[in-house]
């Protein structure tokens, strides 16, 4: 049973502990401070967000999962990939982009000069949602708290947001891709910068849009080129 905040306090007040499970407590991103003023390692921090991933129940995908995709990469990288949600490959082998999407976004990367393994890929959701529609705003909203502890985790110089989906839920806008591609955006208190591209599926679909989308890899390419690290 779920404690509201006032009976939490009515509880404190009269001297009685309350137990909060890790799932009903803090978020991830409270955590990772706290954990961090701890002395808690990086990677400690990310295997545990991994696992309350894998255990997460917050919406109504994890019925019909096979498993949870949390994400791949470096935990070092400097460029964070975000894409919409796994898909049938995705989610029958737990990591994002491996199917014939994937295999395009590896030579996008590729030919902006970085292997898959050095970047981070993750997905807005965590879950797949059934038959690949879209996501519904309420499981955005559930699965928001895991993305973000991944950027504050990972601290990425440059976001690359994939598609619509993945452009209009981390960026809170209502916009089409296209009016969202070609300027920069930014996330975050720390203001990291957002390049919003075509999602690799829609490019399976339309090759010829192949050549908007290196103009904003290139842009990907710059940030790096220009920030700290490079
Ligand atoms: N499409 C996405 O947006 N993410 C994946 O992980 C796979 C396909």
């Amino acid at each position: 049973m779920s404690v509201s905040q006032r009976q939490r306090q009515y509880l404190a007040a009269m001297g009685i502990p309350v137990w909060v499970s890790r799932d009903e407590g803090a978020l991830p991103a409270e955590e990772a401070g706290s954990a961090a003023a701890r002395g808690e390692d990086a990677e400690s921090r990310w295997q545990a967000l991994e696992a309350r991933v894998a255990a997460c129940t917050r919406c109504e995908l994890h019925k019909s999962r096979t498993q949870t995709v949390f994400g791949t990469g470096s935990h070092e990288a400097r460029l964070l990939v975000i894409g919409e949600a796994p898909g049938a490959d995705e989610d029958r082998q737990g990591e994002p982009f491996v199917g014939r999407a994937g295999r395009l976004l590896n030579e996008m990367l590729l030919a902006i000069g970085l292997r898959r393994e050095t970047v981070y890929i993750a997905n807005i959701l965590k879950c797949r949602p059934p038959n690949n529609r879209d996501p519904r705003p309420e499981e955005v909203v559930s699965c928001e708290p895991w993305l973000k502890g991944q950027i504050d985790l990972l601290q990425p110089q440059v976001i690359l947001a994939v598609g619509r989906i993945a452009a209009q839920n981390l960026l809170k806008r209502d916009e089409r891709i296209g009016a969202m591609r070609g300027r920069v955006h930014h996330y975050g208190e720390a203001r990291i910068p957002v390049i919003v591209t075509y999602h690799p599926a829609y490019l399976l679909r339309s090759p010829k849009e192949k050549r908007k989308a290196w103009e904003d890899l290139k842009k990907v390419r710059q940030f790096l080129a220009s920030s700290p690290g490079a």
